[in-house]
């Protein structure tokens, strides 16, 4: 679909009232977007993915406490989190998107794809935890007992910038593809709170997407398509509560890491070599929030960042 259409459907029901606008939403997405079938593997790749990492800084995760921002419909990187022996996860969201019926799907993929699921995990995963979520998926589904048995406490509603949880209380803070959604002075509250809850040995461990999220679903558009445009032009494409992306580049988002004093401990940019040769055959009108930015930084399309509190 191109992608102004899209822009201009997503503003019409946006702008409905909450109670028509968020199940019209929901019926879109399942009806034409990514909620089509429901297959965890991406969500749980995107939990063993983070696990790695802290395991490459040098920490060990299991038996630790995680901390999600931002869970959307189906908890599946905390339930990744457990199979791979997490103690538990705290995962928060401003809007309770959380369904039970997309988590019994999902589960219901795992049940019917264990060995694809298995070679997934390898051996990280936690085989007893495996045979335990087997066993509940052949029983009759409740969620509460799925939260319970995968030790997932779910907020919602919920802001990551004021969670009320006890000073020093989680291990890592993390989230997958939900930063560039947050404005930024909500992003600074929320690392300042971080701050406060994370464990002084802790780590923020963020896996973040900057691209145009219009090209995912239009292959006519770059990546960066988004950058040619002024806030006040993008508001008006994209200023819903569906749609909204603060456009941070990559340096801004270290800085904002950096802000609150933390140490980044591993930076790990993702460029766009597309992206790249249009920016370096001068292939699109930068707007004048980016046109001083190098090129490099602009070509970049998600990155995973993390960092150590303050000392
Ligand atoms: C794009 S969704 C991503 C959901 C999920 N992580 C995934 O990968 O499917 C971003 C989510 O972040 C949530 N969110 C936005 N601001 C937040 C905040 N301040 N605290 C907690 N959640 C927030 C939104 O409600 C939304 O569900």
């Amino acid at each position: 679909m191109h992608w102004k259409i899209k822009a201009a459907i997503q503003n019409a029901i946006a702008v409905l009232p909450a109670s028509v606008s968020y199940p019209a939403q929901f019926w879109l997405q399942r009806r034409f977007g990514g909620l089509r079938a429901m297959n965890p593997v991406d969500r749980l790749s995107a939990g063993i993915e983070t696990w790695k990492r802290i395991q490459a800084l040098g920490q060990d995760p299991s038996g630790k406490v995680f901390f999600e921002v931002g869970t959307g419909r189906v908890p599946v990187v905390p339930l990744a989190y457990w199979l791979l022996g997490a103690d538990r996860t705290v995962t928060i969201d401003l809007n309770p998107y959380l369904r039970a019926d997309l988590v019994e799907e999902s589960i219901g993929y795992i049940r019917d794809h264990a060995g694809e699921i298995r070679g997934l995990f390898g051996p990280l995963l936690r085989e007893e935890r495996m045979a335990a979520l087997l066993e509940f998926a052949d029983g009759g589904f409740s969620l509460e007992r799925f939260l319970s048995l995968c030790r997932i406490e779910y907020i919602a509603p919920g802001d990551a910038a004021h969670t009320g949880l006890p000073d020093g209380s989680i291990h890592f803070h993390t989230s997958y593809t939900v930063l560039e959604h947050i404005p930024e002075p909500v992003l600074e509250s929320i690392m300042v709170e971080g701050e406060r809850v994370l464990a002084d040995n802790g780590l923020f461990i963020h896996r973040i997407d900057y691209s145009d999220h219009f090209w995912h679903s239009d292959e006519r558009i770059s990546a960066i398509n988004f950058l040619q445009f002024s806030d006040r032009r993008w508001q008006r494409f994209a200023g819903n509560r569906y749609m909204y992306v603060n456009r941070l580049r990559h340096d801004d988002y270290l800085r904002l890491f950096e802000s609150t004093g933390q140490r980044i401990v591993m930076d790990e940019p993702k460029v766009d070599p597309k992206s790249q040769q249009l920016l370096q055959e001068g292939g699109i009108r930068l707007d004048a929030r980016f046109s001083a930015k190098p090129l490099d930084i602009l070509a970049i399309k998600g990155a995973w960042i993390a960092s150590r509190k303050a000392a």
